[in-house]
């Protein structure tokens, strides 16, 4: 188990547990996309930044099949611990998605206003295919009807951080998800 850094409440998922699931949901994935009958024989993975990036990270480790990749960063939460409603491209993708099919691989999804506004999004740009990976699901949190194709692990609806979720950009850095002592938090001097 890793070392608990002082915000932290309680870690609910620690790395090894994460590394586990990580490399299940690839294999899952990688069987699912082989199964199909895909033209170009490609999937595109598109990973929300910035929060996608250790789970991409260990999800790519383990996923078989051929694919690219794209980045593309979305605001909605405003940096603090409540959802916005306003979904809001800040930087788009640049690849052609026209019959492509896309896995989108996310953090964490929570109203699902997000995902919900970007699978919509790549449809309109002509996608064949959009499916989501994400390593949490809050799916009592919903505002609108939104389900991961694959998800990690299923959780409440307690504010989260660690292994890319952040509180104000910080704390991505830590190798567990944990929940946070919120009136520390908002007290604390980094
Ligand atoms: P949604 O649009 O409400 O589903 O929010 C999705 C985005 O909100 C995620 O990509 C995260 O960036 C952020 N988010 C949601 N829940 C948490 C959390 O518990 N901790 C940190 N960020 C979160
Ligand atoms: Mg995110």
């Amino acid at each position: 188990m890793s070392k608990k850094h002082p915000l932290v409440k309680e870690i609910l998922i620690d790395n090894d547990q994460i590394k586990k699931r990580s490399k299940e949901l690839a294999t899952e994935i990688s069987n699912h996309y082989k199964s199909q009958n895909i033209a170009d024989n490609t999937v595109l993975l598109v990973g929300l930044l910035k929060g996608c990036i250790p789970f991409m990270a260990e999800f790519m480790n383990n996923f078989d099949y051929e694919c690219d990749t794209d980045y593309m960063v979305m605001s909605s939460y405003g940096g603090g611990t409540k959802a916005g409603a306003n979904p809001k491209i800040v930087l788009d993708l640049n690849s052609d998605l026209k019959g492509r099919h896309i896995l989108i691989i996310e953090d964490v999804i929570d109203s699902g206003l997000t995902l919900d506004f970007v699978k919509r999004y790549f449809y309109s740009r002509e996608a064949a295919d959009v499916k989501i990976v994400t390593l949490i699901d809050k799916p009592k949190q919903r505002k609108v009807e939104l389900k991961p194709d694959w998800s990690g692990f299923e959780i409440g609806d307690e504010f989260l951080i660690g292994f890319g979720l952040d509180y104000q950009e910080r704390l991505r850095n830590l190798p567990y998800v944990a929940s946070c002592d919120i009136d520390k938090l908002k007290k604390w001097k980094w």
